[in-house]
């Protein structure tokens, strides 16, 4: 496992995100687990495995441990709450997010964004800002996307059981969404990918939930909730809340660009 050998600074947003130096020569950006916020890592850690196995672009992440004596020497790390492993993902550097970037920007890896969408409504997350995507300039002035921050997957940091019962079947109010939608070629690319959501094996959806560290305070009963939201949601919800994406944001915008 990677260790941790200079801490950087700590970064804007409430998780209360720390960009640390790995023994591997890469910088991450880490989140510990935050009383009040629990569900905050579980979420990225399902989100993550999740958006990994579509192929969507996602920051390489892992699962790391931040050893006592490296936080004892970092303020910063001392007042955080402290469990044996923390998640960290790859700091994508030089980039900007979608409110320093110039607006109608182009986005390069376009063939993913029907799946990035479809992916939040999947999971509820409602925190697709233009703060939790990350943009990189490339050639011809089109900008690579990354998606970051799984941190409110499942309606909310803070989830409880029987919220995941009721998570929300409406349109989510995401600019960042309209913009995806314009960027997108093919309609067909929806339908793609929800064939692929719907075609990830149960096992493999439990053996990712079922990896989530023992000290997130997870418990089994829960996991299962996890689980089965995820297989309701992906057969029953998703179809019905693409077609109305595709009549009330995606055709409207298409529309207008003829
Ligand atoms: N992998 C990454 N590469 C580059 N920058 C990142 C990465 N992950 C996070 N960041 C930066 O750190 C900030 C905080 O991270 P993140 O959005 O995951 O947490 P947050 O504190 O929950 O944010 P929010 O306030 O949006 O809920 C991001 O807005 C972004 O600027
Ligand atoms: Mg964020």
């Amino acid at each position: 496992m990677i260790t941790p050998i200079a801490y950087r600074k700590t970064l804007e947003g409430k998780s209360n995100a720390h960009l640390i130096s790995f023994s591997d020569g890469h910088d991450y950006v880490v989140k510990f687990f935050q009383p009040g916020f629990e569900r905050s890592l579980p979420n990225e850690w399902v989100g993550y495995c999740l958006a990994r196995y579509l192929g969507l672009p996602i920051p390489f992440a892992r699962l790391v441990e931040i050893p006592p004596e490296f936080i004892a020497q970092v303020p910063e790390l001392k007042v955080m709450h402290h469990t044996q492993f923390q998640f960290a993902s790859l700091y994508v550097p030089d980039c900007t997010d979608g409110h320093q970037t110039p607006s109608n920007y182009s986005i390069s890896n376009h063939q993913s964004l029907a799946g990035v969408i479809l992916l939040d409504y999947w999971l509820c997350n409602r925190d697709r800002t233009r703060k939790n995507i990350v943009l990189c300039e490339g050639d011809q002035g089109k900008y690579q996307l990354w998606i970051i921050d799984h941190a409110e997957i499942f309606g909310a940091y803070n989830w409880c059981a029987s919220d995941l019962d009721n998570l929300s079947e409406q349109l989510l109010k995401s600019a960042t969404h309209g913009i995806m939608a314009t960027n997108i070629e093919s309609e067909d690319s929806f339908t793609d990918y929800l064939d692929l959501i719907q075609t990830i094996p149960i096992f493999l959806i439990e053996e990712v939930v079922s990896m989530i560290p023992e000290d997130w305070m997870v418990t089994k009963e829960e996991k299962k909730a996890m689980v089965s939201a995820l297989v309701t949601r992906r057969k029953s919800i998703l179809p019905h809340l693409l077609q109305r994406f595709l009549k009330k944001v995606y055709h409207p915008l298409h529309e207008k660009n003829l």
